[in-house]
């Protein structure tokens, strides 16, 4: 049985929950950590005022006695503080106040209306918002603690913020992972976020909105993971798939995939071997993926966020009732996310990357997988 999760929750509803089902039990926890990632998910240069009144918190409420997993399922929750000033229009009680009728470009609003034949886009855009993102981050809180304990750290950094960008071939040393926390540009460079502050401010005296690019790494795996027998086996397929599922991510480049100006000799990594280091290479232009299988060296996988849709001048529409020209309807929102995306996108990556581990070591409990993963590496040696 493989690693799965629900979530559910609509923005301004009164929380969001999920439920993680496939943690292998005697897994201690520092529940902490898992705050700690949703506070990173709330930070950033460039976001809106909701951020102001939310300080996400989860609260556990199954699957966890004495902060040691039971094997059971995970069930938690994060309140959503602004609720309370929503209560007369979000609630399953209450559905009060102005309907929604200028659907904004660049959201669900329009497509969510036609299919599920609503005359209001709250009904829609509620669900659809990257509020969502923080059950996300919080399941990814918990998969980064699992994979700490099996010698695997995740971390990300925006490599882009409008037409600046500086991306990187090999994760961040700790001192730069330092910087990067420390950074409202989630990055190392304080020259590199000046730069990206000021395309924002300039995006938000415009009325605009500006999106960018995040990278996430991933080091200490073992080759293995995934499989190339299958397409829904491909760990690049998942990964791109579960990075294609956080709003507004609208492409995905593994190692230097892009690159496909460059002829196969620059492209790809050539193996050698010695005594000392058994199979290596001296690149790691594939990211750490060939076949949808883990090579062994450090997972690099980019996610590209679109400039935020909800902008103060806003894009041309219809209102729903009257289908005559509108300008769709500005609802508080922030000018940039990317270091928020970025946060999201580590969440997402630490997620398929526990799931591939149990799918390869799974056992009921989390010394039965060390053991499985010991023994494999072994016979790789
Ligand atoms: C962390 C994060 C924060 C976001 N904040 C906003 C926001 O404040 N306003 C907005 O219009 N879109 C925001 N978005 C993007 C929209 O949720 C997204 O573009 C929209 O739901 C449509 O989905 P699509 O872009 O995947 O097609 C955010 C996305 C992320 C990942």
């Amino acid at each position: 049985m493989s690693l799965r999760y629900l979530t559910a929750g609509e923005s301004h509803g009164p929380a969001l929950c999920a439920i993680a089902e496939g943690f292998p039990a005697g897994l201690s926890l520092d529940l902490a950590l898992v705050d700690r990632d949703l506070r990173r998910r709330q930070k950033g240069y460039g976001r809106g005022g909701r951020m102001q009144i939310e300080t996400d918190a989860a609260q556990f409420l199954s699957g966890i006695r004495g902060r040691v997993t039971l094997g059971s399922p995970i069930a938690l929750v994060v309140w959503n503080k602004d609720h309370q000033n929503w209560k007369e229009l979000m609630s399953p009680e209450a559905r009060g106040g102005p309907r929604f009728t200028r659907p904004r470009p660049g959201h669900a609003d329009l497509a969510g209306v036609q299919k599920y034949g609503f005359d209001d886009a709250r009904d829609v855009l509620e669900r659809a918002s990257a509020r969502s993102t923080a059950a996300t981050v919080a399941l990814g809180g918990l998969a980064r603690q699992l994979l700490s304990r099996l010698g695997v750290r995740v971390c990300s950094r925006v490599a882009a913020v409008g037409e600046v960008e500086r991306r990187r071939e090999a994760p961040p040393t700790p001192e730069e992972l330092v910087a990067i926390e420390a950074s409202d540009m989630h990055v190392e460079d304080e020259a590199l976020a000046a730069s990206w502050r000021a395309i924002v401010d300039r995006e938000r005296a415009r009325g605009g909105s500006i999106g960018g690019l995040v990278e996430v790494f991933a080091e200490g795996l073992l080759p293995g993971l995934g499989s190339y027998v299958h397409p829904d086996r491909r760990l690049d397929a998942r990964l791109s798939g579960g990075l294609c599922g956080i709003p507004a991510i609208r492409a995905v480049e593994i190692g230097q995939g892009t690159r496909v100006d460059l002829p196969g000799d620059r492209f790809h990594d050539p193996i050698y071997w010695t005594a000392e280091r058994g199979y290596h290479r001296q690149s790691n232009r594939a990211g750490g993926l060939e076949g949808g299988v883990t090579t062994g060296a450090p997972l690099v996988v980019r996610a590209f966020m679109k400039p935020i849709p909800t902008m103060t001048t806003p894009l041309a529409t219809v209102d729903l009732d009257t289908r005559e020209p509108a300008q769709a309807r500005y609802e508080r929102s922030d000018v940039c996310a990317v270091p928020a995306a970025a946060v999201v996108a580590e969440a997402v990556v630490a997620w398929e990357l526990a799931g591939a581990l149990l799918e390869k070591f799974g056992g009921d409990n989390v010394t039965d997988v060390e053991k499985a993963m010991e023994a494999y590496a072994a016979r790789l040696r």
